[in-house]
């Protein structure tokens, strides 16, 4: 679970990263944040470029920004867009949220509003492990 203040103010974060979107091949910016053990958030936006299939998700940003500095235990995850509901992790996304950020809470919101709260492991039911 998370509680509501915490997960306002994780989405007020991804929606910080999602203003540095570089999404101009598909028009559609996302923003991230992952929230560690300790309090510290770290966000991410999805970065698209010439060569398609080398996009970033706006969640993986935001995992390697956080591992790359060392975070290894998280707490939440929010994802914020532009749609008109909100959207969940990808596959793949889900496959490194659960790798790396453990099964936690992910909120996904919307600019206009609407929120839809699920977990890591119930958008990846039987996972793979290695
Ligand atoms: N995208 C994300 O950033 N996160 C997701 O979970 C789904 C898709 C991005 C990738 C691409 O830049 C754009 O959204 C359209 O697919």
């Amino acid at each position: 679970m998370i509680d509501a203040e915490r997960a306002e103010r994780l989405i007020q974060a991804a929606t910080a990263s999602r203003a540095n979107s570089v999404s101009h091949r598909s028009g559609f910016a996302v923003g991230a944040a992952i929230e560690a053990e300790d309090g510290k958030i770290y966000g991410g936006c999805n970065v698209e470029n010439s060569t398609y299939g080398l996009t970033v998700c706006a969640e993986r940003v935001a995992v390697w920004k956080a591992l790359s500095e060392g975070v290894r235990k998280f707490r939440a995850v929010a994802v914020v867009t532009g749609a008109d509901s909100p959207t969940p992790p990808c596959g793949a996304c889900r496959q490194i949220l659960w790798e790396f950020v453990g099964d936690v809470p992910i909120v996904s919101a919307t600019v206009g509003g609407a929120r839809k709260f699920y977990t890591v492991g119930e958008l990846l039911p039987e996972p793979f492990d290695f």
